[in-house]
């Protein structure tokens, strides 16, 4: 009957469960919350281990893990405030701008990470990768599909917007899944280029202020300054001097 239910962690763990309800002479209510409680647990974890591999982050990046001194420009507060993933119940967009190495993709992962945790379902996705699924969707009739598909996740990290400008049709292709999303999902994107810097990106002004007008309605910005750590790491082990030596090496 445990397995016809679905109630898998009380089935394999039904002798140790009651053994222990036992020993601790446990009314019928409390074992019954003991063994709900081990199933709950169980689930739990299965949902988050789900979200994660569906989520397709590129590493393993937590908050835990960043050094917040070796980034000054970033306010610890605001990366807590946004840890509790309000912005994702929201609908809300975080953008998160600055120079390469300086953290982006991992504060996005981090973020994406706790979004899972707390319930939201989260995909994450190179800019160019979501651009060449929309072309590719475009070109073979399947564009809706791809955009329900796309507008799908609570939270959607769009990594690396920029690196590259988009031609006309992509970058218009780029405007209906923003609005698609508009209002009704979160999204999160990291670029190496400020907001001012979008138009030329998108290519066309009319389609980058459509785009931009929705991303920033409900946003929040980060906007980090200072070194790379990467190269901050590599000076530390004594690989590099400092940047200049490293593009002169390079
Ligand atoms: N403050 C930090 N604390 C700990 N690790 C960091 C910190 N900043 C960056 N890193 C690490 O440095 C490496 C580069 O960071 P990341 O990939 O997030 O940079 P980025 O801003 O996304 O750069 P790019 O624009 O090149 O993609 C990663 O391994 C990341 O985990
Ligand atoms: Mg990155």
């Amino acid at each position: 009957m445990l397995t016809r239910l679905k109630l898998t962690a009380i089935r394999d763990q039904l002798d140790t469960l009651l053994d222990q309800a036992a020993r601790a002479d446990m009314t019928l209510r409390e074992a019954l919350q003991l063994l709900c409680a081990a199933e709950v647990a169980h689930q739990n974890e299965r949902r988050i281990q789900m979200g994660m591999s569906i989520a397709k982050f590129p590493c393993v990046s937590t908050l835990e893990g960043f050094e917040f001194e070796a980034q000054p420009s970033i306010d610890p507060k605001q990366v807590r405030g946004l840890s509790t993933s309000r912005w994702v119940a929201n609908g809300d967009t975080v953008l998160l701008l600055g120079p390469p190495g300086v953290g982006k993709t991992h504060l996005a992962v981090a973020l994406g990470r706790e979004a899972i945790l707390r319930g939201y379902s989260t995909l994450f996705a190179s800019a160019t990768s979501i651009v060449t699924q929309l072309v590719w969707a475009h070109a073979e009739g399947r564009l809706e599909e791809k955009l329900t598909q796309l507008g799908k996740p609570k939270l959607l990290v769009i990594d690396e917007l920029s690196y590259l400008p988009l031609e006309a049709n992509a970058a218009h292709l780029f405007f209906q899944l923003v609005s698609r999303r508009y209002e009704r999902g979160a999204t999160l994107l990291t670029s190496n280029r400020s907001v001012a810097q979008w138009g030329g990106v998108f290519g066309d002004a009319v389609v980058a202020t459509a785009i931009l007008d929705r991303l920033l309605h409900h946003s929040h910005v980060i906007t980090i300054r200072g070194d790379s750590y990467r190269l901050k790491a590599r000076r530390k082990s004594g690989l590099v001097r400092d940047t200049t030596a490293l593009a002169a090496a390079t």
